[in-house]
């Protein structure tokens, strides 16, 4: 894995030129109805906060805190309620994606494939995800003395065929990430799709993470992870909880 050290993260990633849906054969998994509003549809303006809320304090046991000092990664299965879960994979069906760039701004579909979208204010569903990991932190704050002290995230779509390749999240002399979650879209997600996450823990030892809708995994970010290739498009949110206060991030217009 030495080779991989000069892989850096998407942590610099202020310029992203290229406009690039996903694929407009596709369709979006749902449709967000934002007009009408009848009782079958989920609409993004009931989309409230509360929806998202988390018992993120219940939801970690003791036992799942000492994996995480000590193995370095847990899962938590069935994060959020439906309506929550349902309106994240719309979202993440309507995206204008764009291209992952490595640092040195230039795309190397061999290293990275994913396709990705920084959630700002602007994401309805996004924007209360990030709110609910902001509590997240700060349980694992309490908890862990974690010292995060903001979190980003991006959706990521990986175009089939694509994965991402061995690295950590943070690059080379740099430790402003703590801690990774990636939070997975993909509804009947089989062991043939490919596209597990593969984490190598404290310990050496490897583990295979299916990216099935409505789970969260959260590791080290210190930790050398991979994405096997996907074999149908796999939808997520990367998130990061850092130890630095906001940065400005600034992304292009359309
Ligand atoms: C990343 C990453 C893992 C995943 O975006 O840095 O490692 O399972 N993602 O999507
Ligand atoms: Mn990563």
């Amino acid at each position: 894995m030495e080779e991989m050290a000069a892989i850096t993260s998407n942590l610099d990633l202020t310029n992203l030129p290229v406009d690039n849906p996903i694929d407009t054969n596709t369709l979006p998994l749902l449709t967000p109805n934002v007009h009408q509003i009848d009782n079958n549809t989920v609409s993004q303006h009931e989309l409230q906060l509360s929806d998202f809320e988390v018992n993120w304090e219940a939801r970690l046991t003791n036992t799942q805190l000492d994996q995480l000092v000590n193995d370095g990664w847990i899962i938590i299965d069935e994060v959020f309620e439906n309506k929550a879960l349902l309106a994240l994979q719309a979202e993440s069906g309507f995206i204008d994606y764009r291209e992952a760039q490595l640092t040195a701004g230039v795309r190397i579909s061999k290293i990275r494939g994913d396709k990705i979208r920084w959630i700002t204010k602007d994401f309805f569903a996004g924007f209360y995800y990030l709110k609910s990991i902001n509590e997240l932190a700060s349980v694992l704050n309490r908890a862990l003395f974690a010292g995060i002290r903001h979190s980003e995230a991006h959706y990521a779509c990986y175009p089939v065929g694509f994965g991402y390749q061995w690295h950590s999240d943070n690059p080379a002399n740099r430790d402003e990430r703590v801690i990774s979650a990636v939070f997975y879209l993909n509804d009947e997600w089989t062991a043939t799709d490919g596209g597990a996450l593969e984490v190598i823990d404290n310990h050496g030892k490897s583990h295979n993470v299916m990216p099935v809708a409505n789970r969260l995994v959260i590791f080290d970010s210190d930790l050398q992870h991979q994405v096997q290739i996907a074999h149908r498009q796999r939808y997520s949110i990367a998130t990061w909880m850092r130890r630095d206060g906001l940065i400005p991030f600034v992304e292009t217009a359309n």
